[in-house]
């Protein structure tokens, strides 16, 4: 949604022009032997909610699933997502391809009612996993119906290591670090730590993946042995 990209009629600016947009989808679906998919916003701005429609004429493209993340592009990422937006494409008993649905799920029980209130087929989760990739886990569990599942800090410290390796495999190690940054500053495993400032800003500031696992194998030394405390509030919402 944002000015540079929006404002060129690229991403969510596509919403300003329909015609274009169904152009270009079509045009995609004929060049690739692959499913295409589209992910769009509701509508450009409250007066232009046209995503029920939009759904209609995208699967006439021959796209085969859609996102809808519940916002328009001119809310960028205020207010609430509209979710009755969303359970109303759903209802269109034309719109035969898979449906999937965006927008603050945080949660597993709001994952859950995603399904069991709004219909879609399935979610799709941005914020939330940022620097809490085990965040689907619980999702998973609440959906299925299992229990939720106790993900230790070892477990969790593991993924977010794995992440770091990755993304330094995919970019370069200088990049791939800068790229995990905000993920580890988001990170609700660091959250109420006691006296955390100083390694906080060590983690973020590090850019070897020696100089930051050195780091993070002290951190995790430390909770587990207990030298260092999160406070118990904020455990709980980990
Ligand atoms: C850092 C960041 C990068 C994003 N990049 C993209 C992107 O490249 N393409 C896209 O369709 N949406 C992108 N989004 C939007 C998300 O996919 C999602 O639609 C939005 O964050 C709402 O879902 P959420 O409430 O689960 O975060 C991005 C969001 C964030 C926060």
């Amino acid at each position: 949604p944002v000015k540079k990209v929006a404002g060129k009629g690229a991403g969510a600016g596509m919403l300003r022009d329909i015609p274009k947009m169904l152009e270009i989808t079509s045009a995609v679906v004929k060049a690739v032997n692959i499913p295409v998919t589209v992910k769009t916003r509701t509508g450009w701005d409250a007066d232009h909610r046209i995503i029920a429609t939009l759904a209609e004429q995208l699967q006439d493209c021959g796209i085969k699933a859609l996102t809808v993340h519940g916002r328009t592009r001119a809310q960028m990422y205020t207010g609430r997502a509209d979710w009755e937006m969303i359970a109303r494409v759903k209802e269109n008993p034309r719109l035969t391809i898979p449906l999937i649905g965006n927008g603050d799920i945080t949660t597993g029980q709001e994952a859950r009612e995603a399904f069991d209130r709004y219909g879609v087929d399935g979610v799709m989760v941005g914020r939330a996993s940022i620097g809490a990739p085990w965040i689907f886990r619980s999702m998973k569990a609440a959906i299925t119906g299992e229990d939720e599942p106790m993900i230790t800090d070892a477990e969790k410290f593991a993924i977010l290591r794995r992440q770091i390796t990755e993304s330094i495999e995919r970019i370069d190690e200088y990049r791939g670090i800068l790229h995990i940054r905000r993920h580890l500053a988001a990170s609700p495993l660091f959250k109420g730590i006691a006296n955390f400032r100083d390694t906080r800003i060590s983690m973020l500031r590090a850019s070897t993946y020696d100089e930051l696992s050195a780091i993070l194998n002290q951190v995790e030394e430390q909770l587990s042995t207990q030298e260092i405390k999160r406070n118990p509030t904020t455990t709980q919402q980990i």
